[in-house]
């Protein structure tokens, strides 16, 4: 199976010029099946009041942006997964979407806010994994990367790629994700966003890990560009780190309980 990230600068406020440019990008790309794009996609980041981060947002049923999303996947028969200002009634979410060859599939709202979108997005519930067929899909955005037991989760659900949409401002992610990669034995697709909104530089690099935490491909800080690497989902079937270790068969929830309190 053929999975990516797509690392480019969405335009705060401006969709069109974001589809553009992702237009562009995906012309250069050969053939793929999940490819990862950033967080708040369609709309940029960096929000100077919460007025502005509702304009640019959308219902998934009436987006533009999940609309043009979905007409890439028909015409290139993947699947992409990417970051989307999320308006549902009267809120606004920091979510992830889901798109296939027959259209939206499935969405995660972020559960862990960073810094001032907690100005502006509701946190969300829930954990899916989304089953595409060739592989389990499960998705974290940008921040929920420091929360460990998210990604365990994620893998106790069957997940064997976690699809990672950033805006990252921070240089560590991209060491850490390939660490919860390596202890969870799945494949992850950090894709980050590069560019600049106000005081906010944001620091590329996207990553793709797999399940030995190696680092199969990684971007620069500035590029736009798309990332694609080969791998075979079957390794992340199987959890046994020696004949004798399984990550997760080997896990002493009996010691665990302290997690569960607030
Ligand atoms: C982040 O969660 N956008 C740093």
């Amino acid at each position: 199976m053929r999975i990516g990230f797509v690392q480019l600068a969405p335009v705060l406020g401006n969709r069109q010029t974001t589809i553009a440019r992702l237009d562009r990008l995906f012309a250069s790309v050969g053939a793929a099946d999940l490819l990862v794009l950033p967080e708040l996609c369609n709309s940029g980041y960096h929000f100077s009041s919460r007025q502005q981060a509702w304009e640019t947002s959308e219902e998934i049923s009436d987006s533009v942006f999940v609309r043009y999303l979905e007409s890439v996947c028909a015409a290139r028969n993947l699947y992409l997964v990417s970051g989307l200002n999320e308006r549902d009634g009267g809120d606004l979410y920091n979510s992830a979407v889901l798109v296939g060859p027959r259209g939206y599939v499935g969405r995660y709202r972020k559960l862990h806010l960073f810094m001032d979108e907690k100005d502006y997005f509701r946190p969300g519930d829930g954990l899916p994994v989304l089953d595409i067929g060739a592989c389990r899909v499960g998705m974290l955005v940008c921040f929920d990367w420091i929360f460990p037991e998210a990604w365990r989760i994620l893998a106790l659900k069957g997940a064997d790629v976690v699809c990672h949409p950033a805006n990252l401002v921070l240089p560590f992610a991209q060491r850490a994700v390939p660490v919860h990669a390596l202890t969870n034995r799945f494949y992850t697709v950090t894709a980050n966003r590069v560019g600049q909104e106000g005081d906010l530089v944001f620091t590329g690099c996207s990553t793709i890990a797999d399940i030995q935490g190696n680092v199969l491909l990684q971007a620069s800080e500035s590029e736009e560009r798309v990332g694609v690497v080969d791998v075979d989902v079957a390794l992340a079937r199987d959890k046994r780190i020696t004949p004798r270790n399984d990550v997760l068969r080997d896990r002493r929830t009996d010691q665990y309980e302290l997690l569960l309190r607030g």
